[in-house]
């Protein structure tokens, strides 16, 4: 349904350039969040994959990077500057939300599978309104592989580490993104808010100040004027 508005997000060679630009930063995050998560797990298996996971993630990084760089080179040079990126309708893969590695697997496992179902979603999106850029769609089309694949190890470990309680780990990360993204908005409608009642202060509330201080300075004598004798008193102190 959103595939008009992606194909005009991505039309333009300048944003597309340094959204991959900043896609490659949020993976190289993401991978450097693993490598951390890798360091602090107690099982060995899911040390294992946390490191294929954090590769997986910088190579991501990499790619992206490569790939901005490379159309950032044929813009014309008075071009190349950071305009509208439509980040909140066009987010990077795994989205706003950052990885949070505590040390505890099953709530990372969770929280894993549904930031990387997501960027396996969008990526699904931006591949298919990218297909006359051959090579970019060939690069979402690889990372696509590996975000399915993330997505699937992040829900059968999860499975694994909490038998019992993996449903009610993934609804609690549900509900965790849902309460960040409604942060995100709040804070977005309060800023629109406290922006538009500045604007309206500053042309209603504003002007009749102005036209008293106008006022007041005409009543003004101008140049110096002499100082009364009863102020007119000793300089040795202060007041
Ligand atoms: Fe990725
Ligand atoms: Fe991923």
């Amino acid at each position: 349904m959103l595939e008009p508005l992606h194909r005009w997000i991505w039309r333009d060679p300048e944003r597309r350039a340094h959204k991959l630009l900043r896609f490659g930063d949020t993976e190289t995050d993401g991978g450097r969040d693993l490598v951390r998560a890798a360091e602090l797990t107690s099982d060995p298996l899911l040390r294992r994959l946390y490191l294929v996971h954090a590769e997986d993630e910088l190579r991501h990084g990499e790619m992206f990077r490569r790939r901005g760089a490379e159309l950032l080179r044929t813009l014309p040079p008075n071009l190349s500057k950071d305009g509208f990126q439509a980040d909140w309708l066009a987010p990077s893969g795994h989205g706003a939300d950052d990885l949070s590695v505590d040390g505890r697997d099953d709530v990372l496992l969770a929280f894993l599978h549904l930031s990387e179902k997501a960027a396996a979603s969008r990526f699904t999106v931006y591949h298919g309104v990218l297909r006359d850029d051959a090579p970019t769609c060939a690069i979402f089309e690889e990372i696509l592989r590996d975000e399915t694949f993330h997505m699937n190890y992040a829900l059968t470990q999860l499975a694994r580490v909490s038998p019992e309680h993996h449903q009610q780990r993934l609804w609690r990360a549900r509900l965790g993104r849902l309460w960040k993204a409604y942060l995100r908005l709040a804070t977005a409608i309060t800023g629109l808010i406290g922006g538009l009642i500045l604007t309206i202060q500053y042309f209603v509330i504003l002007p009749p100040f102005a036209w008293l201080a106008k006022r007041a300075e005409r009543r003004e004598p101008t140049g110096w004027s002499p100082v009364s004798p009863a102020r007119n008193g000793s300089l040795k102190r202060q007041y």
